[in-house]
């Protein structure tokens, strides 16, 4: 069975962050003190724009983002990456998890701007049709899916956890209760979880 086709475009917008600038105190000539910036706290338009340069899916990208925007909503709107998805929103499902540095993370949770000059893998890194990782072939095998929309999510996870688990113990056989515990941050909303598992 061929992993998801499944596409959804779920958007969301967040607001700005308040910058904090330095005001000296020169009449009481007091060290200066710290004063929030009026400059930054209108609307997401006015929200103050940062350049970036990340190693995604391994070439280098210099962008410019706005100071809130979440790896999830730069990935999935600006370049178009939309194999890692939005469920929750929250960090509670696992659906949008990444690689920052080869670790597993939730992009809902990041602000891109976190992660200048940090390396970002996503599932469209990891294989093609015809060219699967050797997690993603595990998976068809297994039959390890339904719906399919939590599925990069667990394929991802499974690649971090297999990596640091060689690195660890220079092997490949972790028990079953060592993979459902790397899996514990993620939901399948159609119970596949034994054959995930498998
Ligand atoms: Fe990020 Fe659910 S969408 S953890």
């Amino acid at each position: 069975m061929p992993a998801s086709t499944r596409r959804s475009f779920l958007t969301s917008v967040l607001g700005t962050g308040a910058a904090v600038v330095l005001v000296p105190d020169a009449a009481a000539g007091l060290p200066a003190v710290p004063a929030e910036s009026t400059a930054a706290t209108g609307p997401i338009e006015n929200a103050p724009a940062h350049q970036v340069t990340t190693w995604l899916n391994g070439a280098a990208i210099s962008a410019k983002v706005t100071g809130d925007e979440t790896v999830l909503n730069w990935l999935r709107n600006d370049r178009g990456l939309t194999g890692t998805k939005e469920g929750c929103g929250h960090g509670a499902c696992g659906a949008c998890t990444v690689l920052v540095e080869g670790k597993s993370a939730c992009a809902c949770l990041l602000p891109i701007t976190a992660l200048h000059q940090k390396k970002i893998d996503t599932i469209e890194s990891f294989g093609a049709p015809g060219k699967l990782h050797p997690v993603q072939r595990a998976f068809t095998a297994h039959d390890a899916l339904q719906c399919g929309y939590c599925t990069p999510g667990f394929v991802t996870e499974a690649i971090a956890f297999y990596a640091q688990w060689r690195a660890d113990r220079g092997t490949d056989t972790p028990s079953r209760d060592e993979i459902s515990s790397a899996f514990a941050g993620h939901l399948c909303r159609c119970g596949a979880y034994e054959q995930i598992y498998a």
